[in-house]
């Protein structure tokens, strides 16, 4: 069988470990898959930064020639941003390859557009590791609980803000000072804003709703409140009450299942609560369903290693797929709900 190809854009932290596991993985992957797995090359900013593991000769600063070659089977988007994610992603279907992607800026943007484009040329779109890093929640919300009806979604979905609070709670760390080990970790996104003032668990909320209640819903829906404010005088306070503070992400159908909210806010949760357990950068999410009940996903939310484990998720599943003819799902965006920034606000669980 011919070797699959594949091109990664993007070489730092999760790109970097997708590279070196398709090394050391490769007999199994290539016998998970049917047909070895071949890196093609390897789009970078930097061309001379050394990289271990990575052959010098793969490596380019023309993501663009790279997505236009056109024998490419998939293409690993983890660069991150808006642009030049986005065009990449475009052009890497149009040239006929599938796209895995961890950008959940991205999906959460521009999500519905990017399914429109892989559906007109036939390919798949896979982002398991846009949301809660090495925690399966995509497949299962889209794929094993797609026969029931997902009424509730709702944990910790950023590992750097977990990490931030975890520290500050227990070892009374400056928050400064957590948020710079946790951008040292590789937890932080390029610009930790986008953790600390809660824009990337908005839009991993975002994904997370549309996916769940199978409507859209766009970054704007969700209401947004960070974690910079939380202070040390907070956590004491919060003690006194039996509690400890975490950045929770609830997506919600209401009652009547006419509409959906979705918020991102800290929250007072009781130490007894499985949610107060969730150390470092780990992730935790509850689902509650019709049929199934309430589950319970935790995990490695954050890290190189731990996302890679999801991107070679989807690298394989892309790859099966182009081997059979079939095709992965997608968007299931037909219920149309109006989503509401607010449901009750609750700020004890
Ligand atoms: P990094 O900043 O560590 O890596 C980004 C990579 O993209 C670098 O190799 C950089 O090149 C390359 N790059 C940047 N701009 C361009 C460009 N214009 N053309 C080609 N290459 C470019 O980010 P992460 O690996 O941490 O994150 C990547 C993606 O994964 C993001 O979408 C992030 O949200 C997502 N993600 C990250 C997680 C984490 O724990 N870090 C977890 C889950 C998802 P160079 O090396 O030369 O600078
Ligand atoms: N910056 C993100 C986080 C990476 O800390 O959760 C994982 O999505």
């Amino acid at each position: 069988t011919r070797p699959l190809k594949v091109a990664l854009l993007g070489c730092g932290v999760v790109g970097s470990e997708v590279a070196r596991i398709m090394t050391t993985h490769a007999d199994d992957l290539a016998a998970r898959i049917g047909a070895p797995v071949e890196l093609v090359g390897v789009a970078v900013r930097r061309p001379d930064k050394v990289r271990e593991g990575i052959d010098p000769d793969l490596v380019t600063t023309d993501a663009t020639a790279l997505v236009k070659r056109g024998d490419l089977d998939v293409v690993v988007e983890v660069i991150g941003g808006i642009e030049p994610a986005r065009a990449l992603i475009t052009t890497a279907f149009e040239h006929g390859a599938s796209v895995v992607s961890a950008n959940k800026a991205l999906i959460a943007q521009d999500g519905a557009a990017l399914h429109a484009a892989a559906d007109e040329h036939g390919r798949d779109l896979y982002y398991e590791a846009a949301v809660a890093g090495a925690i399966p929640l995509i497949r299962p919300l889209r794929e094993s609980l797609a026969g029931d009806k997902v009424n509730r979604v709702l944990g910790i979905v950023n590992g750097t803000t977990n990490f931030i609070l975890d520290k500050m709670d227990s070892t009374g760390a400056g928050y400064q000072e957590a948020l710079d080990e946790a951008t040292a970790l590789g937890y932080a996104e390029a610009d930790p804003t986008a953790d600390v003032e809660g824009f990337d668990a908005a839009a991993k909320a975002a994904i997370l709703a549309g996916i769940a209640f199978h409507t859209r819903v766009r970054l704007d829906d969700v209401h947004r409140e960070g974690m910079t404010e939380v202070t040390a005088a907070d956590f004491a306070s919060a003690k006194e009450m039996g509690c400890t503070i975490k950045l929770l992400a609830i997506c919600e159908r209401a009652a009547d299942g006419a509409s959906v909210t979705a918020r991102v806010h800290p929250a007072m949760i009781p130490l007894g609560h499985p949610l107060a357990g969730v150390r470092g950068a780990y992730n935790a999410v509850f689902v509650e369903s019709d049929a199934a009940g309430q589950l319970m996903f935790y995990g490695p939310g954050a890290g190189g290693a731990p996302t890679a484990s999801a991107v070679l998720g989807d690298i394989v599943a892309v790859c099966r797929n182009r081997l059979s003819g079939a095709r992965g799902p997608g968007e299931s965006a037909y219920a149309a709900l109006p989503v509401s920034p607010m449901g009750e606000v609750v700020t004890r669980y």
